[in-house]
């Protein structure tokens, strides 16, 4: 993929209304093409991941169709549902592309229907591992094959699956997710223990679309056989992707950055909102007087540069920061410092984000130690730039840029096309906003 060439800017200064959140859209197409009638989503994610999703429920019989294209407001689409194990056989090899989120949350629905379905990836979706949706959809009465716990997959489907408890051995939202919607077509009532608490995006989709999920504590249970009634949605702005532009902010001097419409869900913002502030910025939040009307929170954040210390993150911060962890580590190569601890799930995401942060930072001139789960940024001395390689990973790429901002010289970000998995817009916004 291309190369992008990023020079320094002395500050950011702007407003920016970031896409659909990837998350979010993802849930919302899974759960309309297997809810009773007709879904209208608004703001679907522009991301190629997102093109994904959508691209495998073709694949399964669903019906959708693109209504509407904003670069700033982002897709409009309209799905058909097929109903509770209504999907049909596929016809060939379903293409999950980069997408993690959607091999995991479809192989749940996939593990209910009475058919053979195979699922792959690019390189890296091949790389990732999947025994932690096989192991528990197969406990449910589904068969699984795959290689050595890699994809493809190929899914052999029941209709009558058994609801399990569960416990996860990693804090994992995909793997939370696949299993409950597995749990939606299972006889009795499915539970997952989850071992530190995650995004809550599907268990807030399933009561949208209908579905009882009863929450204590850390376990989530559903009961099976409930059905999803489609309805209009709309997808608050990604925080994730937001979380870049609110890191330039914080970096640079005399910098402001205004993120409208976001999601400000507290298990996907909290997180990067407390260690900005630990970290010196100055951070606004505005709650928008209602949420959106799908159930997620929404507002705008204003995010202001102050002198930067130096910050821990604890392991058990990491899963409600895990995708904003590459953009932190940026962030401390402009001033501060920043440790990391508990959290070797960055080695197992669209590249082994730790591995690729560290040689990305030093080829620019910082010091970082890697260490097996986590990373020390010393935020001492200025980057000089140079050439790096964001290993076509969508946030590395991205990364690498909010930390070029700050160099003494221009950066080459090679595979820096990997952005539109999550952002397509990315370097185009960046550009706006140099001030
Ligand atoms: C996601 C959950 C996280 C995150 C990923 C999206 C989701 O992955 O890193 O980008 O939408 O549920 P894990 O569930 O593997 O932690």
């Amino acid at each position: 993929m291309s190369s992008v060439l990023v020079r320094p800017a002395a500050r950011v200064r702007g407003r920016v209304r970031p896409p659909g959140d990837k998350s979010i859209s993802h849930r919302y197409a899974l759960l309309a093409a297997i809810a009773d009638g007709v879904s209208t989503i608004h703001g679907y994610s522009t991301g190629a991941d997102c093109a994904s999703t959508l691209r495998c429920l073709r694949g399964l019989g669903v019906r959708i169709d693109e209504t509407g294209r904003d670069p700033v407001a982002g897709i409009d689409i309209r799905i058909e549902g097929r109903g509770l194990r209504g999907l049909m056989a596929p016809s060939s090899m379903l293409d999950a592309g980069n997408s993690g989120s959607t091999m995991r949350m479809l192989a749940g629905i996939l593990a209910a229907h009475p058919f053979s379905a195979s699922i792959t990836g690019d390189e890296s979706l091949q790389r990732r591992p999947m025994r932690r949706i096989i192991v528990p959809l197969e406990r449910m009465g589904a068969r699984i094959s795959s290689s050595d716990g890699r994809p493809p997959l190929t899914i052999e489907g029941s209709r009558e699956l058994t609801a399990i408890d569960f416990e996860p051995d990693v804090p994992s939202a995909q793997v939370k997710s696949a299993v409950l919607l597995a749990g939606l077509h299972a006889g009795g009532v499915t539970r997952v223990l989850e071992p530190l608490p995650t995004r809550d995006h599907t268990e807030r989709a399933l009561d949208a679309f209908g579905v009882t999920v009863t929450i204590d504590g850390r376990a989530v249970s559903v009961k099976g056989e409930q059905r999803l009634t489609g309805r209009p949605l709309d997808v608050p702005g990604d925080v994730s992707s937001a979380a870049f532009w609110m890191v330039a902010a914080a970096a640079m001097p005399d910098s402001e950055v205004t993120i409208e419409h976001v999601g400000l869900n507290p298990t996907r913002a909290a997180g990067i909102i407390d260690i900005l502030r630990r970290i010196g910025a100055e951070v606004d939040v505005i709650p928008a007087e209602s949420p959106s009307p799908s159930g997620e929170p929404i507002g705008t954040i204003v995010v202001r540069h102050r002198a930067l210390v130096s910050a821990d993150i604890a392991p058990e911060e990491v899963p409600g920061v895990i995708d904003e962890l590459p953009v932190l580590a940026a962030l401390a190569t402009h001033g501060g410092e920043l440790r990391v601890r508990g959290a070797q799930e960055l080695r197992v995401k669209e590249s082994d984000r730790i591995s690729a942060l560290a040689e990305g930072f030093r080829r620019m001139g910082a010091e970082i130690d890697e260490h097996p789960d986590g990373f020390h940024v010393h935020g001492a001395h200025r980057l000089t730039g140079g050439e790096v390689d964001a290993r076509n990973d969508h946030r590395l790429a991205m990364a690498f840029a909010i930390a070029a901002l700050g160099a003494s010289g221009p950066t080459t970000i090679h595979d820096a096309g990997a952005a539109a998995v999550s952002y397509p817009e990315f370097f185009s916004v960046l550009e706006s906003l140099r001030a």
